[in-house]
């Protein structure tokens, strides 16, 4: 792989988006590992990220000579571009005067490799205090800025590169052509990792892991389960078993489309679907407080997979006995369970490698003590456009490849209030109206989701025909976001408003008002509830 060492920017993963982009396999590695576990990756070329330190700072993470010096081709950027300097006896200083945001690049003399083909006079993207004021011995300097004496610098026989901007961000205009000169000309990678590369390997590494065992897959209407047991169903066929629980809080005809897309896109994979409803909906009368409501739902749903699980495993001989205490695990069988977590978290949690082996929740599912699932998470090293591109060729349907993110408590938490099924098939109504009139209006992908929220404790007056109504205001929650982290609201034209707004009071009886939620996130969260 291309190695990206984190300094601590924001900016690692981006890197790392950024070279798998150009086609070429990437990770994210952290700054605290040591040189020879490195080096042990095997890496083609390495990255270093940029950070929020000044290289001579105590306690600022340190760049390793000798990682420059084991022949591997390596570019720094910002903060990596001043700790290679300094590592190689440059002179990196405070020189007063920091740049920040669009900074225009000066040409120097001489030809460069990283910036060929290019104008070397081109804004790119700028956030420092300290700079490098002279490059190490050996190096060329290829660029500089009004601020940086030495904006680029490189050494093309030893395969050492280093910019002063952010490349990876879409605010440098040629930034991506720098990253790809640096892999196809510096480092002499070439452009091969693919889509059907990736789902080629995986279904290697699935089989490999899997033997002879049996996988089960919780999928949640969301790509990601589906993509993980599309990529699963591929490896290992029939012994895949999929479970879907619809707790009745799903969209309208939701279970449904999960059903047809699954049962046509795996082509062989049992699809058990479990209908508790009633049980949801009894366990969540009475109910108003949000936080309960959550609990209720992540407790309900676990209990009723896991009985799932504990049926599936019985029927394929996994676990033996007739139930109560009296069941064991049959001695030679080995159980797995399908994850769709992504890269993202991943690294997030500290880029731990391997599958963790977790216990089953036996308290409530009652499988025995003594069986332990291995977890099987073939998207781990794949981001969510990824995900996507290898559902894609997976032959997994559009509506499921692009579905917006849908919470695990569901509508649930779209009622504010008590829920009861009158209060679903209300919201359902008027969700469905929203959802098609933004899919028409093809703002599927711009829009991140558009909760729509039933204010079921609320009544507002209106007036329809020539009758006085007494209905309910529903609130149209659209909004933009990358991550879910932030959000801000969406501006949805307004005939496409206007059209959502008369069906909705229209065709649904029960709602007389519909009003447009204009916060961000903060303050905002994107679910009321
Ligand atoms: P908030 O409301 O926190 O939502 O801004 C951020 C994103 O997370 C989704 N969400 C959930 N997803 N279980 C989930 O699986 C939950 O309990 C849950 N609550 C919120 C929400 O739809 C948005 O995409």
């Amino acid at each position: 792989p291309v190695l990206v060492v984190d300094f601590g920017a924001q900016y690692a993963q981006l890197i790392a988006r950024r070279v798998r982009e150009a086609r070429v396999y990437s990770e994210v590695v952290p700054h605290t590992m040591d040189t020879a576990t490195i080096l042990a990756k095997d890496p083609r070329a390495i990255i270093l990220s940029g950070g929020p330190s000044s290289v001579y700072a105590e306690g600022a993470p340190r760049l390793d000579r000798a990682l420059l010096e084991a022949g591997v081709p390596v570019l720094g950027l910002c903060y990596g571009f001043q700790s290679m300097a300094a590592a190689l006896d440059g002179t990196v200083a405070a020189t007063g005067v920091r740049e920040y945001g669009a900074t225009r690049l000066a040409s120097v003399d001489g030809s460069s490799r990283l910036l060929a083909e290019q104008d070397i006079e081109q804004n790119v993207w700028m956030s420092h205090g300290d700079s490098v004021t002279a490059a190490p011995e050996g190096f060329e300097v290829v660029a500089t800025s009004s601020a940086s004496p030495v904006a680029a610098f490189e050494n093309t026989e030893k395969c050492l590169f280093g910019v002063q901007w952010h490349p990876e961000v879409g605010h440098s205009d040629r930034g991506q052509e720098v990253l790809e000169n640096f892999l196809y000309r510096g480092a002499g990678l070439e452009p091969s990792w693919t889509t059907g590369s990736v789902i080629e390997e995986q279904v290697g590494r699935i089989r490999a892991q899997v033997g002879e065992g049996t996988a089960i897959c919780g999928l949640s209407g969301g790509v990601d389960s589906a993509v993980a047991a599309a990529l699963v169903q591929r490896a290992i066929g029939d012994r895949l078993t999929c479970v879907y629980v619809n707790h009745g809080l799903m969209r309208q005809d939701e279970s449904e489309q999960i059903e047809q897309a699954f049962g046509e896109s795996t082509g062989g994979a049992e699809l058990v679907m479990v209908d508790a409803e009633e049980q949801f909906l009894a366990a969540l009368a009475g109910v108003t407080d949000p936080e309960q409501k959550r609990k209720i739902i992540g407790h309900e749903f676990i209990r009723t997979f896991e009985q799932a699980q504990e049926d599936i495993l019985r029927e394929r001989g996994v676990i033996e006995g007739a139930g109560g205490d009296a069941h064991t695990a049959a001695p030679g069988h080995k159980a797995f369970l399908v994850q769709g977590t992504l890269y993202p978290d991943v690294v997030e949690s500290g880029g731990g490698e391997g599958a963790a082996n977790i216990k089953s929740h036996h308290n409530v599912g009652g499988l025995p003590e003594d069986l332990s699932f291995e977890l099987v998470e073939p998207l781990r090293t794949l981001f969510k456009d990824e995900v996507r591109a290898v559902g894609s060729e997976l032959g997994l349907p559009d509506d499921i490849v692009w579905r917006q993110p849908f919470p695990g408590p569901g509508l649930g938490i779209r009622i504010i209030g008590e829920v009861t099924r009158e209060r679903l098939d209300i919201l359902r109504a008027a969700d469905a109206i929203a959802r098609a009139e933004l899919t028409a209006a093809g703002l599927d992908r711009t829009i991140w989701q558009c909760p729509v929220v039933l204010l079921a404790d609320v009544r507002s007056v209106g007036v329809q025909g020539d009758g006085r109504t007494y209905g309910h205001p529903v609130v149209l929650r659209p909004v933009t976001s990358d991550d879910a982290m932030t959000a801000d609201w969406a501006k949805v034209p307004y005939d496409v408003l206007s059209r959502i707004s008369t069906r909705i009071t229209n065709e649904v009886s029960e709602i007389n008002r519909v009003t447009l939620d204009i916060t961000s996130k903060p303050p905002g969260t994107i679910e009321w509830e």
